[in-house]
């Protein structure tokens, strides 16, 4: 795959040295603002060939507060949960495609692309139980198993798909492992090899992607080098990996400690990912803040200066083709739920408050997008 045309130095020379100021005056006189005064982030995305868009789940289609967000900022949607297999196929011959046809149609009907999350969930932990149960006497067995599934959920949505995040998490965070399934035990790593093939055969056009959670914390290191090592195996094999989904959760470590040695170490795993020829993709952005004080504006603030060195960061990198925030509305984010906060408040994970009003998060998000270097080629 072709190396991209800037380097991220190039890229960092760019925005620090003037340019990126002349881009943003020039964005912000000729784009469009919305009826609040701000530019769109899909506008600011698209300006320097990105995409933009966020996670959208079935109940939110009929939040028209939480719509009016989507059209207003995203240029592409994902669905958080219903083009899983544990929605899609939760037992044997049920087939329930009816919450993720709604995603598909109201990304058409509002002129959103649509991001394919995720046909092979290697983690058994988010996998059915009748799934994990199954015991395959021959890899045939197994490849006849996931041939089904994955070539019907890839024909379903083809071609509206884009780009599919096709395995997710196949990687142990602890280890760096290759995790086991119920899959594994027969086929091994094939399994993943297989999965691609069939994607590729059956979603001809969509980008096909590897999307998992390794971050920049000092917990992580060991599965970023699981990740990288995986990666490796797979191009060495041939498969069809076109980009990395990194997902940008952060739950381990708290945003104000993001520190100098910590983003050494993820420029340099990103730097990896890229010199293997890669794309990369933030797919599910949200903040963590778990462990940190009760006090909002305290929070607020260290939440969007995190957001803005991340996206700095992200953004410096000509391989990264969009930012996709894993939810827009902090009381409807998943973290409310995972890993709660010991005082009982609620967290404020994304950059509109429950109230729908847009946080520093946003402007954060902004304003590194308005820095950020131009793309040479547009979107795929
Ligand atoms: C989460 C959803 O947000 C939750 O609603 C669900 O209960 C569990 O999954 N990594 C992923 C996403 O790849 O699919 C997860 O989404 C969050 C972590």
């Amino acid at each position: 795959m072709m190396r991209s045309v800037l380097s991220r130095r190039d890229c960092l020379g760019y925005a620090i040295g003037g340019v990126g100021a002349a881009t943003l005056a020039s964005c912000q006189t000729s784009a469009p603002k919305d009826d609040r005064g701000d530019i769109p982030l899909k506008v600011l995305a698209e300006a320097k060939g990105l995409r933009f868009g966020t996670a959208v789940n079935q109940s939110q289609l009929s939040d028209e507060k939480y719509v009016e967000i989507v059209r207003r900022e995203c240029g592409s949607i994902v669905a958080e949960n219903e083009h899983k297999r544990y929605t899609i196929n939760p037992a044997p011959d049920v087939w329930n495609y009816g919450p993720g046809d709604a995603i598909a149609s109201f990304a058409k009907d509002n002129d959103l692309h649509l991001r394919g999350h995720t046909l092979l969930w290697h983690k058994a932990e988010w996998s059915p139980k009748w799934v994990n149960e199954l015991e395959f006497k021959t890899t045939a067995e197994a490849e006849a198993q996931l041939r089904n599934y994955v070539t019907k959920l890839a024909q379903r949505y083809n071609p509206q798909v884009y780009a599919w995040d096709l395995v997710n998490e196949a990687i142990d965070d602890q280890t760096g492992a290759f995790r086991e399934t119920s899959f594994s035990a027969v086929m091994g790593e094939n399994i993943i090899d297989y999965c691609f093939q069939l994607a590729q055969e059956h979603a001809p056009d969509a980008r096909l992607v590897y999307n998992d959670y390794m971050s920049w914390e000092g917990v992580s290191a060991a599965h970023r080098n699981g990740v990288l090592r995986f990666l490796e195996r797979l191009l060495k094999r041939g498969v069809p990996v076109q980009g990395l989904g990194i997902q940008s959760h952060s739950n381990a470590e708290m945003p104000d400690e993001f520190t100098r040695v910590k983003r050494k170490d993820w420029i340099k795993f990103c730097d990896e990912v890229v010199d293997l020829g890669l794309e990369i993709y933030v797919t599910e952005f949200d903040v963590n803040d778990t462990r940190m004080t009760k006090d909002i504006a305290y929070r607020d603030q260290a939440m969007a200066s995190y957001t803005k060195d991340y996206f700095d960061i992200m953004l410096s990198y000509s391989e990264l083709k969009e930012i996709l925030i894993w939810g827009m509305v902090d009381d409807q984010n998943w973290l409310q739920g995972f890993m709660p906060r010991t005082d009982g408040i609620a967290k404020r994970p994304t950059l509109y408050d429950e109230n729908y009003k847009p946080k520093a998060m946003r402007q954060a998000l902004a304003n590194s997008l308005q820095h950020a270097p131009q793309r040479e080629q547009g979107f795929f």
